[in-house]
C-alpha cells in the first residue's frame, strides 16, 4: 500500500491510498463513526468486488444508497436526492459520506457532501480508470447545468481516495480507454519515464485483445477481463505514478489559478468534439475525444514552432496503437464553432495547453480565429 498526500502549503489535506486490494479499506474507515455510502448501481450490479465491499460496509453499520448515473442525470436534482436521503437517515455533522463509482458519482456525492449541513466529510472509492487517475483526485466536485458540463461545483478535498486495481477488472473496454487517454495525458504533462511504459502497456493490452478475440474467437468481455487481470500489477504501478503527478500539480495549484490548467491538455478540442458528437448522435466518447484533442494540440504546437516537426505524428501513432484514435468526422470550422461556446473562453481568448514534447507542456492563449488560421 502506498500513500500519496495532497498538500495545502505544508499541511496534508487529502490522501490517496493506492492499495493492491480492498484489504486496507476497513482501516481507512476506522476513524469514522457514522458512514453513509452512495454507490453507483452499475458497480453494485457488475463489479465482482462489490460483495467484499458490501461486507466491509455492513461491518461498519454503514447506510447504503444506490444511484443510477449518466451524464444527463448529473444534475442538481440528483444531488438534492442524495441530500434528502442523508437528512432522512439522520446524517449529522459527524457523518462520513463515501462515494463508490466513477467520476459522475464522485463529483455528485462530493458536491452533496460540500453543501449538506454546510459541508461534511467525504471520501472516494473510484471504480473506473478515469476516476482513479483523474476525477477522484484534486477535489473538483459538481454537476452539469443548462447546457454546460460541470458548471456548478466546489473544489474541496476528500478525506481520502482509496484506489485498487481489483475494482477495474470488470471495466468495459470503452470506459477503460477513457482512463487510458487521461493517464497518457498526465504523463505528457510530467513524464518521469512513465509515458513510454504506459504506451507500451496499452499497446500490449490492445494487441493481446485482438489476438484473443479476432484470431482465437474468444468472447470479448471474457478476453478483456482476463487481459486486464494479467496486467494488474503494471497497471497499478502506473495508476500510482499518475496519481503522484496529479497530487503534485494540485498541491501547487489547488484552485486552478495557473499550473492546474495544464491538466486540460487535449480537453479544449476534445470537449468541442464531444459536444458535436452529442449533438449529432455520433458516438465519440470522452477518451477518444481527448486523444484526438491531444493530437490537435500537438499539431498546433508544431504550427507555432513550439514542438519539433513530426511530434504530432508520433503522438498520433502512439495513441492509435492503444486503440484510442478514431477518425474525427468534424472539420476545424465545426470545432471552432463549438469552442466559441466553451466556458473556458475569456475575452475572446481560449487557454490552450500545448505539448512541446513528452513531459513538457506550456499554456498559450489564442483566439479561435487564430487556431482556425493555423490548422485549416
Ligand atoms: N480534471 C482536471 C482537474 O482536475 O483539474
Amino acid at each position: 500500500m502506498e500513500q500519496i498526500n495532497i498538500y495545502s502549503g505544508k499541511k496534508a489535506i487529502s490522501r490517496i491510498v493506492a492499495a493492491e486490494s480492498l484489504r486496507d479499506l476497513p482501516s481507512c474507515l476506522e476513524p469514522y463513526r457514522s458512514i453513509y455510502a452512495v454507490i453507483d448501481g452499475n458497480v453494485a450490479r457488475k463489479c465482482p468486488a462489490t460483495g467484499q465491499l458490501t461486507e466491509i460496509l455492513k461491518n461498519r453499520n454503514a447506510k447504503i444508497k444506490l444511484i443510477e448515473t449518466s451524464e444527463e442525470g448529473k444534475t442538481l436534482e440528483t444531488v438534492m436526492d442524495i441530500c434528502a436521503w442523508l437528512l432522512e437517515n439522520g446524517a449529522d455533522r459527524d457523518a462520513m459520506i463515501l462515494a463508490v463509482g466513477g467520476g459522475i458519482t464522485t463529483d455528485m456525492v462530493g458536491f452533496a457532501s460540500c453543501i449538506y449541513k454546510r459541508g461534511v466529510r467525504f471520501a472516494y472509492v473510484p471504480t473506473t480508470l478515469l476516476s482513479q487517475v483523474d476525477a477522484a483526485i484534486g477535489g473538483k466536485t459538481g454537476v452539469n447545468f443548462d447546457k454546460y458540463k460541470n458548471i456548478l461545483g466546489i473544489i474541496r478535498q476528500p478525506a481520502f481516495t482509496y484506489m485498487c486495481p481489483q475494482l477495474l477488472d470488470s471495466l468495459p473496454q470503452r470506459d477503460f480507454l477513457s482512463g487510458v487517454a487521461e493517464m497518457l495525458k498526465t504523463f505528457i504533462i510530467e513524464d518521469n519515464g512513465n509515458y513510454q511504459k504506459a504506451a507500451d502497456l496499452f499497446f500490449d493490452i490492445s494487441s493481446e485483445y485482438h489476438v484473443e478475440v479476432m484470431m482465437y474467437g474468444k468472447d470479448e468481455k471474457q478476453a478483456w477481463a482476463e487481459i486486464l487481470k494479467k496486467h494488474r500489477r503494471t497497471l497499478s504501478g502506473l495508476i500510482s505514478a499518475a496519481a503522484r503527478v496529479k497530487a503534485g500539480v494540485v498541491s501547487r495549484d489547488q484552485f486552478e489559478d495557473g499550473e492546474r490548467r495544464k491538466l486540460n491538455l487535449g480537453h479544449t478540442f476534445g470537449h468541442a468534439i464531444e459536444y458535436l458528437s452529442h449533438k449529432r448522435h455520433n458516438d465519440i466518447d470522452h477518451g477518444h475525444a481527448v486523444a484526438l484533442g491531444m493530437v490537435y494540440a500537438a499539431d498546433l504546437a508544431e504550427k507555432l514552432e513550439l514542438a519539433e516537426p513530426g511530434f504530432a505524428a508520433s503522438l498520433e501513432r502512439d495513441l492509435d496503437a492503444t486503440l484510442l484514435l478514431i477518425y474525427n468526422p468534424y472539420s476545424i470550422h465545426d470545432m471552432a464553432e463549438a469552442m466559441r461556446k466553451d466556458k473556458k473562453a475569456e475575452n475572446g481568448k481560449v487557454h490552450f495547453v500545448l505539448p512541446r514534447a513528452i513531459g513538457d507542456v506550456v499554456m498559450h492563449d489564442l483566439t479561435v480565429d487564430e487556431v482556425v488560421e493555423l490548422l485549416a
